[in-house]
């Protein structure tokens, strides 16, 4: 029997139109689009529209249709539903099980995944597997977040929140015998010393009340990040693990066709690209325009760089990311 593989048959995204400049940032916050843009390469990002009550799963499922469309499958069609996301709709259920109902899909098993940045990743690591072992034919992975609701806007905030944008990204992966185009590997790592180093301490289910007048006013209701140590962490860790991914299958960086990163700032991305050693042409870098949208930034860059032509079957292509716990990883794959 031919050995079972997985692949990327579709891919899809998503953005609202609601586009916020570091000039409108600079009406909540003291700062400026001259900080911004040479901290981190953003000039602007999408927000969903105030008081929309737009969730991840509301942006997931637009994305999930067009990769679906682009795939040539119908909703029904899909067997398994893994969704990425930091920002859920809701503390529970997860926010899989609010895509599901959206799409219309019956009964199937739903994951959510809760990787922050590199949910992405770990998804396809784990769509992959399900298919290989036989448990799943066709996977929607789904990468959705709302940051928007949930930034402090005042200038105690404004070291995380000018990072992050809302978007969604999707892809379906299926079964597949073809060897020339799948899913190589995956290397999947996470060091929970650094948890505290990018997290939330608000709403926090190991005290009572997990939520606080206190915890109010001291903004533990907002994500808190040592920057510095993320940047550090990100710049060595992602060429490591994209090294590591290439070893595996005897590549070099010169086999290459398209390195994606996630999209948490344009010097770690510049940084891990020289540390490597590949070429600008062969990079696709978005967050200029969309901010950092966690589990979104690496569907939204494949999407995107397919569109304008820097992506095409049987490339060889590259996937690495990093964030919160801290987590990272790379998937190798033939486009
Ligand atoms: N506007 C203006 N000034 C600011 C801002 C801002 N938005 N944010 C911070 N500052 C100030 C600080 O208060 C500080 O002022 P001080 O010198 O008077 O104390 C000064 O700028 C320098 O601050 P640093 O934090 O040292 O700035 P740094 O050069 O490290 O850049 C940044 C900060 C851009 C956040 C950087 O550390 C970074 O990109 N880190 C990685 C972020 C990242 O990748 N996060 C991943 C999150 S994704 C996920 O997994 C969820």
């Amino acid at each position: 029997m031919a050995e079972r593989f997985s692949r990327i048959v579709g891919l899809g995204s998503y953005v609202p139109d609601r586009v916020v400049t570091n000039h409108d940032l600079g009406e909540w916050m003291d700062t400026s689009d001259e900080w911004i843009v040479e901290r981190t390469g953003i000039h602007e990002r999408r927000w969903v529209d105030e008081g929309a009550r737009i969730g991840s799963s509301d942006l997931g499922v637009e994305a999930a249709r067009r990769a679906l469309d682009d795939a040539g499958l119908d909703v029904g069609d899909v067997d398994m539903i893994i969704f990425a996301t930091l920002s859920p709709d809701h503390q529970f259920p997860g926010t899989g099980v609010f895509l599901q109902q959206k799409l219309g899909l019956g009964p199937r098993p739903v994951l959510d995944i809760r990787q922050q940045c590199t949910g992405f990743v770990y998804g396809l690591a784990t769509a992959d597997a399900y298919i290989r072992t036989g448990m799943a034919e066709r996977v929607l992975l789904v990468g959705a977040e709302v940051h928007s609701t949930g930034l402090d806007r005042s200038t105690r905030g404004r070291d995380v929140t000018v990072l992050f944008g809302d978007g969604a990204g999707a892809a379906v992966v299926a079964a597949t015998d073809d060897p020339a185009r799948r899913l190589l590997s995956a290397h999947l790592y996470a060091d929970g010393r650094f948890a505290k180093d990018l997290w939330l301490d608000g709403m926090c289910a190991a005290r009572r009340p997990p939520l606080s007048v206190e915890d109010l006013e001291q903004g533990r209701l907002y994500p808190r990040m040592n920057g510095r140590k993320v940047f550090k962490h990100a710049v060595t860790r992602m060429p490591e693990v994209a090294r590591e991914a290439l070893a595996a299958h005897g590549c070099g960086v010169e086999d290459i066709d398209l390195l994606v990163c996630h999209q948490a700032n344009l010097r770690i991305n510049e940084l891990v690209q020289q540390a490597l050693g590949i070429p600008p042409e062969k990079v696709h870098n978005n967050i200029q325009r969309y901010g950092n949208t966690t589990a979104a930034s690496i569907p939204l860059c494949l999407d995107e760089a397919r569109r304008e032509g820097k992506l095409h079957p049987g490339d060889l292509v590259l996937l690495v990311a990093f964030g919160a716990g801290f987590t990272w990883g790379a998937v190798l794959l033939r486009f």
